[in-house]
């Protein structure tokens, strides 16, 4: 087997090792025998060197932002400045117990004071928890809060939730969840909801509706200000699913559209390392009459209430989040969102011209979807082939098959952190890759050539994984 691919486990030699422990000075303490182990750990046995050079060349083989393009559409994958990491890990924040008293961590409420300020400035609404660890959870949160509302008015009657077509899959598992019924709202052929189909679904039992906008699509929902008023109108709530905010930011607020909750996604918008599944924050927004239903921090001394996460949340993400709306200030922080959409369109007209076909041909926002569905059909070649082409030229590749109701959907969102020498350099890619569906598609369904691991098995990966070894 390839040594790259074997586990350290795999690699131990008995006997081997380094004694970097030094002797004990202290007397030994005698642990009572319940806490003392029957046998010793089963560790992996290897030389410092071979550790070192382990774990050096997983590190080698993981994608990040820092090794180059890396355009997954709607998970917003930009530069995160260097500067917001550091005072992230400033001894004072880091160091910080989440049960240490009030006086000695004012630094902490400070930060938390001005984020959640700053945030409802950007977004329009009257108040945030910082509490929930991912945009899924600020989801279910937001659905929870518009349950509790209508229980309060006594109308809990109010179960229909709506959540258009092109919805991210979070969108209906958590409205779900929540306990709601999931309605499921048709777009039109112009990728934007259907306003005549949405006004039939309206009725005494609607309690929301879920939206993002830009929608999946990259399109903006231009219709929202009806949307939200019939939704008002029938007595049913807004909820803005925020992880589309890179595209609007600066430039448009969900609360002036309409929307009565709304989450946004610090790891994408503003700036935290993410991807992997690492630590999310996932803040939840509301208009004042939802204040009420926020939820509580625990060790602040509230007895009830909903507490989502212990403690404040993820608070490093929050220091990053506030150091780069500080740094950027409110002009350049609406630049990220013209910059954005420059990007997009750019990088979607070149690679249109070229001869791929957009999903919707019209202008985009933040990010565009590509159909292959023709490529497919003329040549074999599949969103997918695609996708893991980019690969052996050096590249993430985009989002692939979503949103599901695009046929072999290629979703790129290259984000405002990109120039353009870099945007070309894609377009380029991609034009040479178009050309080999042509002249060589069978190299195609085998790609990636040059990845230690080319094609895995991503759904039993993700329904049956093998955690230890
Ligand atoms: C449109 C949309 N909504 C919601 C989410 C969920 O966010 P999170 O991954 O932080 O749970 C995502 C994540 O990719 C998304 O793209």
């Amino acid at each position: 087997m390839n040594n790259d691919l074997l586990l350290s486990m795999e690699k131990s030699i008995p006997g081997r090792g380094s004694q970097v422990i030094p002797a004990l000075e202290a007397p030994a303490y005698p642990l009572p025998e319940t806490f003392c182990r029957k046998a010793p750990p089963m560790l992996p046995e290897l030389a410092e060197t071979d550790v070192d050079r382990h774990y050096t060349a997983l590190a080698q083989r993981a994608y990040g932002v820092n090794c180059g393009f890396y355009p997954l559409g709607s998970c917003t994958m930009k530069y995160n400045p260097a500067v917001n990491e550091a005072a992230a890990r400033q001894p004072g924040f880091m160091g910080a117990h989440p049960l240490a008293p009030a006086h000695a961590v004012q630094g902490c409420h400070a930060v938390i004071t001005e984020l959640s300020a700053a945030l409802c400035e950007i977004a329009g609404m009257d108040a945030f928890t910082l509490q929930p660890a991912a945009g899924a959870q600020g989801e279910f949160f937001g659905m929870l809060c518009v349950k509790r509302y209508h229980e309060a008015r006594g109308e809990s009657h109010r179960v229909r939730m709506l959540v258009p077509d092109s919805a991210h899959g979070t969108n209906p598992a958590s409205a779900a969840i929540a306990g709601f019924t999931v309605v499921n709202v048709p777009s039109r052929a112009d990728g934007l909801v259907d306003t005549d189909a949405l006004r039939g679904l309206l009725d005494e039992n609607t309690a929301g509706m879920m939206m993002t906008n830009p929608n999946t699509l990259g399109l903006f929902e231009k219709d929202i200000l009806d949307i939200s008023r019939m939704v008002h109108q029938a007595g049913g709530l807004m909820y803005y699913d925020g992880a589309n905010l890179n595209a609007i930011l600066g430039q448009a607020r969900p609360g002036d559209m309409g929307f009565d909750v709304t989450h946004f996604n610090l790891h994408k918008t503003f700036s935290t390392p993410h991807g992997g599944g690492g630590p999310g924050s996932g803040p939840v927004g509301v208009k004042r009459a939802l204040v009420p239903y926020l939820p509580t921090v625990a060790s602040l001394g509230a007895k009830d209430g909903l507490q989502l996460k212990a403690f404040h949340g993820n608070f490093g993400i929050m220091v990053r989040a506030l150091a780069y709306i500080k740094a950027l200030g409110r002009d350049a922080l609406s630049d990220v969102a013209t910059h954005a959409v420059l990007n997009a369109n750019y990088l979607m007209h070149r690679l249109t011209n070229a001869g791929y076909t957009p999903a919707i041909a019209t202008r985009c926002m933040h990010e565009f979807v590509l159909t292959l569905e023709g490529i497919k059909a003329e040549t074999g070649v599949s969103a997918l082939d695609v996708a893991k082409s980019m690969i052996d030229y050096g590249m993430h590749p985009p989002t692939m098959y979503f949103p599901l109701i695009v046929h072999e959907a290629l979703m790129f969102e290259p984000t405002e952190t990109e120039t353009r020498e870099t945007l070309d350099h894609v377009a380029d890619v991609m034009i040479a890759i178009l050309a080999q569906t042509r002249t060589d598609p069978a190299a195609m369904h085998t790609a990636p050539h040059t990845a230690v691991i080319g094609r895995p098995d991503d759904v039993k990966a993700a329904r049956t994984p093998v955690l230890h070894w």
